[in-house]
C-alpha cells in the first residue's frame, strides 16, 4: 500500500491556518498555497538520485553530490493546482509542467475532464500530481490513472489537505503512489467539502466567490 506523509512541520503547520482562516484573502491565500508547495517540495523530492562529480573549489577540487538529473514533470489538477505549480518551480525550475482539467459534478462528485496537456516523453518523467484538496479523492484518481494510461509509473501525489475517504481511495486506486499532505482532517460535509478544510481552494485561490 502507497505510505502517506504527513508533513507537520511548523512552518507548514502555521501556514496551513493561515489558508484556513475565513479571513484570509485571495492575495495573502494564493502566496501562502505557493509558500507551502515550496515546503512541501523540499520533503517530496528527499529521494532525488544524486551522482558524484569532481568540483575544484578555490582551495582543493574534490568529488561532491549533485542531482543526477532525473526528468521530473509536474501535474497540477486545474484549477486549484496550478495555485502550487510556482511554489514547486522555486526549487525545480527545470521540470516540466502538464496540465490536467478536471471539475467535480456538484450533484455527483464525480470528476468530469475538461483538458490535457503533458510532456510529449512524460512517460519517461517521475510525477508530482499537485492539488491542494483531496477530499473524495476521484478527481486525483481519475488524473493518476489518466497518466498511467500514458504510461507514466513513478507517481506521487501532492496534497495540502486531504480526507480520510479521499487517501483510503488513492490507496485502494493506486497502491504505488505516494501521498505528500500537511493535514488530514476529520471528514467530509454532505456537499463533500474537507471538514474543518479550507472551503473552496479554487475559489480562494482565484477569487471566483
Ligand atoms: C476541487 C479540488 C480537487 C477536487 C477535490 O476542485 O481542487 O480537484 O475538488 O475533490 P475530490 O477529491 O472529491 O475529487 P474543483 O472540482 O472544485 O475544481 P476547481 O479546482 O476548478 O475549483
Ligand atoms: N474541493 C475543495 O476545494 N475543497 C474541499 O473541501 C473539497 C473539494
Amino acid at each position: 500500500m502507497g505510505s502517506v506523509h504527513i508533513l507537520e512541520h511548523p512552518l507548514l503547520q502555521h501556514k496551513l491556518a493561515i489558508l484556513r482562516d475565513e479571513n484570509t484573502g485571495v492575495r495573502d491565500f494564493r502566496e501562502v498555497v505557493s509558500e507551502i508547495a515550496t515546503l512541501m517540495c523540499y520533503e517530496a523530492t528527499r529521494d532525488l538520485p544524486l551522482q558524484e562529480v569532481e568540483i575544484k573549489t578555490p582551495v582543493a577540487t574534490d568529488r561532491f553530490q549533485v542531482l543526477a538529473g532525473k526528468k521530473l514533470a509536474i501535474v497540477p489538477i486545474l484549477r486549484a493546482g496550478l495555485g502550487m505549480v510556482d511554489g514547486i518551480l522555486t526549487l525545480i525550475p527545470s521540470a516540466k509542467v502538464g496540465h490536467i482539467g478536471l471539475y467535480r459534478d456538484p450533484e455527483t462528485l464525480e470528476p468530469v475532464e475538461y483538458y490535457c496537456k503533458l510532456p510529449n516523453d512524460i512517460a519517461e518523467r517521475d510525477i508530482i500530481v499537485l492539488d491542494p484538496m483531496l477530499a473524495t479523492g476521484g478527481s486525483a484518481s481519475a488524473a493518476i490513472r489518466f497518466l498511467k494510461n500514458y504510461g507514466c509509473k513513478n507517481i506521487k501525489l501532492m496534497n495540502i489537505i486531504a480526507a480520510p475517504n479521499g487517501i483510503e481511495r488513492i490507496q485502494k486506486d493506486h497502491p504505488d503512489v505516494e501521498v505528500y499532505c500537511a493535514a488530514v482532517d476529520k471528514c467530509l460535509n454532505d456537499h463533500g467539502y474537507i471538514v474543518p478544510g479550507l472551503g473552496d481552494a479554487g475559489d480562494r485561490i482565484f477569487g471566483t466567490k
